[in-house]
């Protein structure tokens, strides 16, 4: 795959044109090896950082078990592991991204799962679950959010990235919402929005959004 900025940005279209979770894959599996490269010298991404900056207020305790949920190639949690977090576990649709997160040696476990199906983890299996650039369109669908609150405890704090576009118009509105009314999540704080691909002239902006479990 080439690396200029209009191949860069052809590959996000590539992705996203994706019919199904199963092409959905292999386009990742065939972009695993390049993939850290082209996200930072191509795009710029800055979202597991700025990702990073809020857990730590919200997830303080290093011992925490955390689910990394769309982890691809462990972006998330290599930063995470620098910081001192040491029970992380990283789930992704692709196995091939997983390939690459092992390599990184910050995750206990990789686990090939698919949001929006049901996931292989136990009620409150975890203190905290962070999930960025997952949650979007042709990706993690809304319904994927009741997966994530019952695999976290009570007390336990989702947080995870979304466009404010596919916020309005995903259906990710009334999936949060409908939570929220049901008592299953609180909401504790919405991000500012920013650009998340500082390298490529792009109009999307991002929020993290962070919920605790109730
Ligand atoms: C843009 S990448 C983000 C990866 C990583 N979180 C980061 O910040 O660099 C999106 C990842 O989500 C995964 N993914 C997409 N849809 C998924 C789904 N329904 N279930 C699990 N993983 C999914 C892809 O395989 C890919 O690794």
């Amino acid at each position: 795959m080439g690396n200029t900025l209009t191949e860069q940005y052809s590959k996000v279209q590539w992705i996203c044109s994706s019919h199904d979770n199963r092409e959905l894959a292999e386009r990742y599996d065939r972009w695993a090896t390049e993939y850290d490269a082209d996200l930072d010298k191509g795009y710029g991404w800055t979202g597991p950082e700025r990702a990073v900056e809020y857990f730590m207020r919200y997830v303080p305790l290093r011992k925490s078990m955390i689910l990394d949920a769309g982890a691809g190639t462990g972006l998330v949690g290599s930063l995470l592991a620098k910081e001192g977090y040491r029970n992380l576990v990283a789930m992704d649709l692709s196995e091939r991204m997983l390939d690459e997160a092992r390599k990184k040696n910050a995750y206990l476990e990789c686990h090939q799962m698919v949001m929006g199906d049901p996931l292989a983890y136990e009620n409150a299996s975890f203190d905290a679950v962070v999930s960025i650039g997952v949650l979007t369109v042709g990706h993690a669908p809304p319904g994927s959010l009741d997966e994530l609150v019952r695999i976290t405890r009570p007390g336990g704090c989702i947080l995870f990235s979304l466009r404010p576009k596919v916020y309005r118009d995903g259906g990710f509105k009334e999936k949060q919402n409908q939570l929220e009314t049901e008592g299953r999540w609180k909401l504790v704080e919405i991000s500012p929005e920013y650009r998340a691909l500082t390298r490529v002239e792009s109009d999307l902006l991002y929020q993290i959004w962070i919920y605790h479990v109730t």
